[in-house]
């Protein structure tokens, strides 16, 4: 089977054609805002715009009558960049007369990341812009254990990185920034029970501003943001009694977050799995391959139903596999 997938909750506008083994092709185009943070219009107009042309490319490269379904990023994620994606999703499986699959976005980070990786029952850590959950399947259904009470650790990041002057995305910058760190200063430590925040720690670092070097202020704002999450992970892994961690979302690619969860995994006896790098972030790929997952179980998408669900929840999913 082949599965077409699109992927364009926000900054990425990403096409992929997977089968069950691998990733056949891609062709994607970021948008990023020339100043500022994202901006849904903006963003769903770049996606507007570039949509047929990259549609375009992934039929130079791949037959469409060998596409057995279409699949698309269905929510959580911006209302107008979600709508340029479903318009044209639609509009590729009637005319390709095929079944839409429409894909909730988290789902898809988790399920590329086992396919990928190999980790079998895992608690995931998802962490990106707008999202920063910590997940693992219990019976039929994935479980948010612990999420953040106000904004994604990305989002954070990249406010913390803007108010330095740096353009978005800010995650690699400030990551780059904290390498320089020598001085640890403390900063807002927020989990409550199982969920954790972020807001009140950017406004305390952007303070320190006046009197601290910004490698220090990147690198102890890293140290406390990255703590929290370790933290929440590995009460999810004793609770669960799991020996598998999964780190996906665009934040995962940073080294130091990872040798964090690695240290914490070795000292439990537990695992660290991350997928390669482009497989993190938002990408098609990670939408057709959990497309092909769902036709392969029975699951396809009515037109009717396949308005946008910007709130949509991981926990609505139901698992057939
Ligand atoms: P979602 O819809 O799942 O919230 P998203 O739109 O935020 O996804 P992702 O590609 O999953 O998209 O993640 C993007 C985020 O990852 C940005 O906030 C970016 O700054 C952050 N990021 C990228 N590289 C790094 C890095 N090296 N260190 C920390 N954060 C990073
Ligand atoms: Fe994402």
């Amino acid at each position: 089977m082949n599965v077409l997938g699109i992927e364009g909750t926000a900054w990425n506008l990403s096409i992929a054609v997977v089968n069950e083994n691998e990733v056949i092709t891609v062709a994607q185009e970021a948008y990023i805002p020339k100043e500022g943070g994202i901006h849904p219009r903006e963003a769903s107009q770049h996606h507007a715009e570039k949509m047929p042309s990259l549609i375009k490319a992934i039929f130079d490269r791949f037959p469409k009558e060998k596409i057995d379904a279409i699949a698309f990023s269905q929510g959580p994620g911006l209302g107008p960049c979600l709508r340029v994606t479903a318009t044209a999703s639609r509009l590729l499986a009637l005319k390709l007369k095929k079944p839409l699959i429409g894909v909730n976005h988290c789902l898809a980070h988790v399920e590329v990341g086992r396919w990928k990786t190999n980790a079998k029952n895992p608690v995931a850590l998802y962490v990106s812009g707008g999202n920063s959950q910590v997940i693992a399947r219990r019976g039929n259904r994935y479980r948010v254990f612990g999420e953040t009470l106000d904004i994604g650790i990305g989002n954070a990041i990249d406010k913390l990185a803007r108010s330095f002057g740096l353009q978005h995305p800010g995650g690699p910058k400030i990551e780059k920034l904290a390498e320089g760190g020598r001085r640890y200063y403390p900063l807002p430590y927020v989990v409550k029970g199982m969920d954790f925040s972020f807001s009140g720690m950017v406004t305390a670092a952007q303070k320190l501003k006046e009197s601290a070097r910004i490698e220090d202020i990147a690198f102890s704002f890293q140290e406390t943001a990255f703590a929290m999450l370790t933290e929440v992970t590995e009460r999810a892994l004793a609770y669960l009694g799991y020996d598998e961690v999964l780190l996906v979302g665009g934040v995962g690619v940073n080294k130091r977050l990872q040798k964090m969860l690695g240290d914490m995994c070795e000292d439990r006896g537990a695992k660290l799995y991350y997928p390669p790098s482009e497989l993190m972030g938002d990408n098609g790929a990670m939408i057709a391959y959990t497309g092909l997952l769902m036709l392969k179980h029975g699951y396809t998408t009515p037109i009717e139903e396949s308005f946008v669900k910007p709130n949509f929840r991981i926990e609505e999913v139901e698992i057939r596999w």
